[in-house]
C-alpha cells in the first residue's frame, strides 16, 4: 500500500498542555494555529524559532538539543532550530515530519497552540486532522520557489475546514537577497489563486525563520516591509468571523444522577451562551423547556459561555441521553437523516457507497453509509471529477444517509455542529472527516408509515418462527446444494422457506451489477434488505451469496433481531472448489478471461465465528444439512 509508512495521529491532543506551560498561561486567551507548507520550506525551523523567541523552551531540553547538534557536527552555539522539535523518530532519520505535533508557547498577552502538519502529499488526513481545530493558518512558501502545488492544495484544505484568517509566511528571504520583488510577486500570485477562497483576512510577510527576521522585531534587512512582525501580528490578529453569531449549542456527554433528587447533564458549551431560565429545545426529539441551574466544579453560575464545562439542571424531567444535543430555544440546529457532506477520506481502504460506517456527529453516534458519490474535488485545481470511489486523502463531497435523525448545521454556520468523522465497524479506526453542507430535503418528505399486521401476526399464522439462514462461501463451495436440500427438508416439515441465490438474483433484481468490490457490496445490500422483508413476512429465507467480505455480512446481520440470522460458512478449500469447477469459471480466471474472481484475483474474507461452520470439501452435503436441521430444531423449530 503506498502510504505504509502512514502512521495514526500521535496521541499529542491539544489537551496535554505541559504542566509548566500551564500554570504561567492560565487565563490567557489562545489562538490556535497550524503550520503548512511544501517538506522544506521551514516550518519546523520556524515554529522552534517562534518558541524559543516566546522564551518558554524548557532549559533542560536546550540543553539535550545542543548535545544533538553537537553529535550532528554542529556547534553548541549554533542549535539547529528544525532539531528542537521533539517528533518522531521517523522524522529525525527521514528528515521529514510526518504526523501532527501540537506545540504550546505563550507571550505577555496570549497562549499560541500551534499544530505542526507534515508537507507531503500523502499526508493530507494529517493535515486536516491538524486544521479542524484552528482559527488561523500560516502558509509558508520558500522565497526561492514561489507558489507550489503543495502550498495551493494545503490552502484549499484549510479553506474546506473554514478557517478564515491568513497569513502568508514568505521564508528563507536571505536566499533571494532580501528582495521586494520576490516578496510581492509571490503575494500577487498567491492573492490570484486564493480570490475564489473564502478567506476573511490575508496577511503575507517576508521571513528568515533560521535567522528570526520578522519573527519578534523588524527586521532590518528588509526595510521595505512596514508590516508587523509575525509574533506581535499573532498576538493581536482578530479571529472572530462573520459566522461566530451563534445560538447556544451543547451536547451531552453524559447524564449525571447520583440520587432521585438530582439529574444533571454534563458537558462543554460548544457555541454561545446559556443562562439560568433560558427557553432550551432538546436534539432530536424537540422536546422544549427550561433552564433551571448551571452547576459547575466551582458552584452555581448564572450564565456559562462557549467553552464552560457545566451541567445543566432542567425545569422538566425529560428523556435526555449521551449524544442528544441541548440548544437555544429559538436557533435551533436542523434534524435529518440524510445530508449532502465533504469528506476528507483517510481510510486505506477506499470509500465504498452503500458500506455501512459509524458516524459521530458532534457526540452522536449511529451507523450511516455514503449513498452516492457526487464529486471528487481536485485540491490542486479545485475541478471537480466523476468518482465510484474515494481513496486515501482523497476530497470529495457525498451524500450520506443515517441510521437515525442527527441534529446538525452546516460547517459554514458551526464547526462543531457541522464536522463529523467515520469510524470502521471492523477496525475501529477514523477512516474519513466529514464537513456537512445541508440537509437533503428528500429525507423530509418520506415518512414511516404504520402497518397494523406484523411480523408477529404474519408468522403466528404460519406457525414457524421467521428467520435468515445466510450462506456464504468461495463459488462452487456448495452453498446452493446444501441450501437446496435444507430447503427440501424444511419444507416436507410443513415450514414455508424462500431460496434467494446469487446466480438468480443476478438474473433480475441485481442485473445491473458485475463483481467489482463495490457492486458486490452493493448486491450484498440489495439482497440483505430484501431478505429482512422476507423475515417480516414471516418467512424462513435461505441466502446463498458469496458475500465475500465481513462488513457487509455484518451489515446484514445488524439488520435483524439477534436470534433471526444464523451465518452458515460453506468452508470447501479453494482447491475442492476449483477442481470441481462446475461452470468452467476458475478454468476462466485462471487463464486471465475472467477478472475479479473470488479465491483468485479478489478476496474471500472467512467469516470468524458463524453459527454453522461446514466442512464442505470432506462431509456430505446430506450430513451437513442434517446437522443444521437438528441444530435448528433444537434452537427454534421446536416451538
Ligand atoms: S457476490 O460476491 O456478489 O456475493 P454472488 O454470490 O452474487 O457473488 O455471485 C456469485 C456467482 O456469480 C458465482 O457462483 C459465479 O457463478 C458467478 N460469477 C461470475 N463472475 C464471478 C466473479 N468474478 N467472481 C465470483 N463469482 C462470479
Amino acid at each position: 500500500m503506498a502510504c505504509d509508512s502512514v502512521k495514526t495521529p500521535k496521541a499529542t491532543v491539544p489537551g496535554n498542555e505541559p504542566e509548566r506551560l500551564r500554570d504561567k498561561t492560565a487565563g490567557k486567551p489562545v489562538l490556535r494555529f497550524l503550520t503548512c507548507g511544501s517538506v522544506d520550506d521551514g516550518k519546523s525551523t520556524l515554529i522552534a524559532r517562534l518558541l524559543l523567541d516566546s522564551q518558554l523552551v524548557m532549559e533542560d531540553h536546550l540543553q539535550a538539543l545542543e548535545l544533538e547538534s553537537k553529535h550532528a557536527g554542529k556547534g553548541a552555539q549554533d542549535v539547529d532550530l528544525a532539531l528542537l522539535m521533539d517528533g518522531l523518530q521517523a522524522e529525525r532519520e527521514q528528515g521529514i515530519t510526518i504526523d501532527v505535533a501540537y506545540r504550546y508557547f505563550a507571550t505577555k498577552n496570549r497562549k499560541f497552540i500551534v499544530a505542526d502538519t507534515p508537507g507531503h502529499e500523502q499526508y493530507t488526513r494529517n493535515m486536516a486532522t491538524g486544521a479542524s481545530q484552528c482559527d488561523l493558518a500560516v502558509v509558508l512558501v520558500d522565497a526561492r520557489k514561489g507558489i507550489l502545488v503543495q502550498t495551493r492544495r494545503h490552502s484549499h484544505i484549510i479553506d474546506l475546514l473554514g478557517i478564515k484568517h491568513v497569513v502568508l509566511a514568505i521564508n528563507k528571504m536571505d536566499l533571494v537577497d532580501y528582495a521586494e520583488d520576490v516578496f510581492a510577486k509571490i503575494l500577487s500570485d498567491f492573492e490570484r489563486f486564493a480570490a475564489h477562497l473564502n478567506f476573511e483576512s490575508l496577511t503575507a510577510m517576508p521571513l528568515v525563520a533560521a535567522k528570526g527576521d520578522n519573527i519578534t522585531t523588524r527586521s532590518g534587512n528588509m526595510p521595505w516591509f512596514n508590516g508587523e512582525p509575525l509574533l506581535s501580528f499573532l498576538e493581536k490578529v482578530d479571529i472572530a468571523t462573520a459566522s461566530d453569531t451563534h445560538g447556544f449549542r451543547f451536547p451531552v456527554q453524559w447524564v449525571n444522577r447520583p440520587n432521585l433528587d438530582f439529574r444533571g447533564y454534563c458537558g462543554s458549551v460548544s457555541e454561545g451562551s446559556v443562562s439560568v431560565g433560558d427557553e432550551i429545545v432538546v436534539l432530536p426529539s424537540a422536546r422544549t423547556t427550561r433552564v433551571n441551574s448551571i452547576v459547575t466544579y466551582d458552584g452555581a453560575l448564572e450564565r456559562a459561555g462557549r467553552g464552560a464545562a457545566i451541567t445543566l439542571v432542567l425545569e422538566d424531567e425529560l428523556d435526555i441521553s449521551r449524544g442528544d444535543i441541548i440548544a437555544g430555544g429559538k436557533d435551533r440546529p436542523s434534524v435529518a437523516d440524510q445530508v449532502c457532506a465533504q469528506l476528507i477520506w483517510m481510510g486505506e481502504e477506499p470509500l465504498i457507497p452503500g458500506r455501512r460506517y459509524v458516524i459521530n456527529c458532534a457526540n452522536q453516534t449511529t451507523g450511516a453509509s455514503v449513498t452516492k458519490i457526487k464529486h471528487r474535488i481536485n485540491v490542486n485545481t479545485q475541478d471537480h471529477s466523476a468518482a465510484k470511489r474515494l481513496h486515501q486523502n482523497d476530497i470529495g463531497v457525498v451524500n450520506l444517509a443515517f441510521d437515525r435523525p442527527l441534529a446538525f448545521e452546516p460547517y459554514a454556520r458551526s464547526r462543531t455542529m457541522g464536522s463529523f468523522i467515520l469510524i470502521d465497524r471492523m477496525s475501529n479506526a477514523t477512516i474519513a472527516a466529514g464537513m456537512i453542507q445541508f440537509g437533503l430535503r428528500r429525507a423530509d418528505n418520506i415518512h414511516w408509515q404504520a402497518i397494523e399486521i406484523d411480523k408477529q401476526a404474519r408468522s403466528a399464522l404460519k406457525n414457524q418462527k421467521p428467520l435468515c439462514l445466510w450462506f456464504t462461501g468461495l463459488s462452487g463451495s456448495g452453498k446452493s446444494t446444501i441450501a437446496n436440500l435444507l430447503e427440501k427438508k424444511l419444507h416436507a416439515q410443513g415450514l414455508h422457506t424462500y431460496i434467494m441465490d446469487g446466480d438468480n438474483v443476478r438474473h433480475g433484481l441485481n442485473r445491473d451489477l458485475g463483481f467489482t468490490e463495490a457492486d458486490r457490496v452493493e448486491n450484498i445490500r440489495r439482497v440483505a434488505e430484501v431478505s429482512k422483508m422476507m423475515v417480516d413476512a414471516g418467512l424462513i429465507v435461505l441466502v446463498s451469496f458469496i458475500s465475500p467480505f465481513v462488513s457487509e455480512r455484518q451489515m446484514a446481520r445488524d439488520l435483524f433481531d439477534d436470534d433471526e440470522f444464523f451465518e452458515v460458512f460453506v468452508d470447501t478449500p479453494l482447491e475442492i472448489c476449483e477442481q470441481r469447477d462446475v461452470k468452467g469459471l476458475y478454468a476462466k480466471a485462471r487463464a486471465g478471461k475472467l477478472r475479479n474472481f473470488t479465491g483468485i484475483d479478489s478476496p474471500y474474507e472467512s467469516p470468524e465465528d458463524p453459527e454453522f461452520h461446514l466442512k464442505a470439501g470432506t462431509v456430505s452435503a446430506e450430513a451437513l444439512v442434517d446437522e443444521i436441521v437438528l441444530a435448528l430444531e433444537r434452537k427454534i423449530l421446536s416451538r
